[in-house]
């Protein structure tokens, strides 16, 4: 490993777009290796070109893979080990929601929606983790939301996602405290990518709501996680407004919490 470098290996789920593009830019001059991860294969060669571009130092690997899908997420364990890549940097961002009332939401999509929030993630970890503690440490990002505070009427199957998200993280954290391995849940609250395109319903007229005021850029989001990685937090709410608001939640009453979720119907 490069001095300058912080970490052998590290993937980033769910790089072709979002978030995930700007993890793999940001992490990119901190790893000898890179691997980005989605389905979208023409997006994840073009931030490969870019990157490598940038950082000739770095070796960037591009995986497609359904990460809904089992045996995709195998398919991705096998090519790792083909590859003789054990990473000591997971960053699970990959991820998508679905807006609108819990009884006119499509099974296929809000299944997708667990496939991908919660049962890859976990699947990651699994399958990543035994590399890390045998090469003495590593480092785990999981990319939660501000929606893990709260019951969110319109939201409900994604909040409950990162709610799972917000909780193993925090659990994992202290189980891998010993071992050299932080792990931090990042809770951002909107931020503009392609998630509203896709959590917004085809068919209805009804979009994601926005609050432009609450909105932060993916990079600061990004900066944000890395510092709170690299200082040891176990959560981090980028961008203050969010930061302050998810304060303000943690210390009300549950019934105003469900109060106020109740007068904000369709107002996410
Ligand atoms: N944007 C926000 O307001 C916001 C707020 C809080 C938390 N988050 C979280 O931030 C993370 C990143 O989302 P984003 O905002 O950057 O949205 P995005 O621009 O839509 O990016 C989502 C990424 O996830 C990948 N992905 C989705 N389904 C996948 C699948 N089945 N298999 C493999 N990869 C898949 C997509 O790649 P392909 O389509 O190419 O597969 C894409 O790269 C998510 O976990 C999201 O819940 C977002």
């Amino acid at each position: 490993m490069q001095p300058d470098r912080r970490y052998r290996c590290a993937l980033v789920t769910g790089a072709s777009s979002g978030l995930g593009e700007e993890y793999a830019r940001k992490i990119a001059p901190l790893c000898s290796t890179l691997v980005i991860v989605a389905r979208r294969k023409e997006l994840l060669d073009a931030l490969a070109a870019e990157i490598s571009a940038q950082h000739p130092d770095t070796e960037v690997h591009c995986i497609t893979a359904d990460l809904t899908d089992d045996k995709e997420r195998v398919g991705l364990f096998k090519m790792l080990a083909a590859m003789a890549l054990a990473p000591d940097l997971l960053v699970n961002n990959a991820g998508m929601g679905d807006y609108g009332s819990f009884d006119t939401s499509e099974w296929k999509k809000l299944d997708a929606m667990i496939q991908v929030n919660v049962t890859a993630l976990t699947h990651l970890c699994h399958g990543i983790l035994p590399g890390m503690l045998s090469q003495g440490g590593g480092a785990i990002i999981n990319v939660s939301s501000l929606a893990s505070t709260l019951p969110i009427p319109d939201f409900a199957v994604y909040a409950a996602t990162k709610a799972y998200v917000s909780s193993f993280s925090e659990a994992l954290r202290l189980e891998l405290r010993e071992f050299n391995i932080p792990v931090l849940a990042v809770c951002p609250g909107p931020v503009h990518t392609g998630f509203g395109k896709i959590a917004t319903r085809e068919e209805s007229a009804e979009a994601l709501p926005s609050r432009e005021g609450f909105y932060v850029t993916k990079e600061q989001v990004v900066s944000d996680s890395l510092r709170a990685l690299h200082a040891d937090r176990a959560r981090v709410y980028p961008g203050w407004k969010i930061a302050l608001l998810a304060g303000a939640i943690s210390l009300m009453p549950m019934a105003l919490v469900r109060a106020i979720s109740l007068s904000r119907r369709g107002k996410i």
